[in-house]
This record gives C-alpha cells, structure tokens and sequence, in this order.
C-alpha cells in the first residue's frame, strides 16, 4: 500500500481539522498515512513517503510559523526529486487579504526546490475546514489517492 506522510503546524487546531481530514480521507481511499507535527518531526521523515503532505498555517504578516522554521531549512537541503507532494494551507483571507496563505505558498516553493513534484496547487482554507473547502479537501485527498 502507498504510504503517504502529513507534517502539519498548528496553533489552535484549524490546520490540524485540515491534516485530520485529509489523513482519514487518504486513507478510506487505501493509502497507508503517518502524521506528525512539524515541532515533533524532520525533514527524514519524509524519506520513505510515496506522498509527501504538509499542512500549515501563516502567521504575523505573512509569516512561517516559528516551530516550522527549522525543519523547512532542512527541507531545502533534501532530494526528493520525482516525489509527489500536496501543501494545504490554512489562513484569514478576511483579516489578512494580502498575505493570505503565505505561509503554505513559500513551503510549497520549498518542496519545488527539493525536486519534488506538486499534484496540485496549494490548497487553501479560511481558518478550519467547513462547507465547500470542507468538500474540496476530501475530494482533492481524493483525486490524490487515485494516481497511486
Ligand atoms: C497573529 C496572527 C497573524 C496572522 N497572520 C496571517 C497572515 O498573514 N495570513 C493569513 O492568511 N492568515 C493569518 N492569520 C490567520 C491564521 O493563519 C488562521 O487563523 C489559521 O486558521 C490558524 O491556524 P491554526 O488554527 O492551525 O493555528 C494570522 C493569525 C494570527 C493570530
């Protein structure tokens, strides 16, 4: 079975309901998931992943949350050429318009720079996931596990 591998950060929950989601999706459609989150995990963790996932939330202005910095430093020195991966973020596109998501945006560049490559643009949630983000989640998770 394919084995797919969350990393999420989350500060009050809204990123971890996306990461929870997508995990319980992935895996009603067969794949094997392990998820961790970014302050209990590294940039290994990912090695033997048929499907790299990682799920995070912007904060300050714009901002990469400070428990994920360290592990997306040692991100960019990986070779994760030809593995698949999905950024979801999670953001306020009301509070914050002009940086909405950044956060999710810069780790995807991240991930390019590994030689990894992206199934979809990042996927991007206005605080935690309800209605039609909601559905949109499941069924890009969806649309996910079909290409293994
Ligand atoms: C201090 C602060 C700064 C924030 N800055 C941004 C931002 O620049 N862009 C954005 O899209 N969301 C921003 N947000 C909104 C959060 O990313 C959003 O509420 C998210 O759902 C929090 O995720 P979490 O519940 O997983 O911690 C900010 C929130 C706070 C509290």
């Amino acid at each position: 079975m394919a084995l797919a591998k969350i990393v999420y950060a989350s500060m009050t929950g809204n990123t971890e309901q996306a990461a929870d989601l997508f995990e319980e999706t992935l895996q009603a459609s067969g794949m094997t998931v392990e998820k961790e989150q970014v302050d209990d995990s590294d940039a290994d963790f990912y090695d033997d992943a048929d499907l790299i996932v990682y799920a995070t939330y912007t904060t300050g202005m714009g901002d990469t949350p400070e428990e994920a910095e360290d592990f997306l430093d040692d991100i960019e020195e990986k070779d994760f050429s030809g593995k698949p991966f999905v950024v979801i973020g999670s953001g306020d596109s009301e509070m914050h318009e002009d940086t909405f998501c950044f956060a999710a945006i810069d780790a995807a560049k991240i991930f390019e720079k590994t030689g990894a490559k992206e199934l979809a643009p990042v996927y991007k949630i206005n605080n935690a996931p309800e209605g039609e983000e909601k559905d949109g989640l499941i069924e890009l998770a969806k649309e996910v596990a079909k290409k293994f």
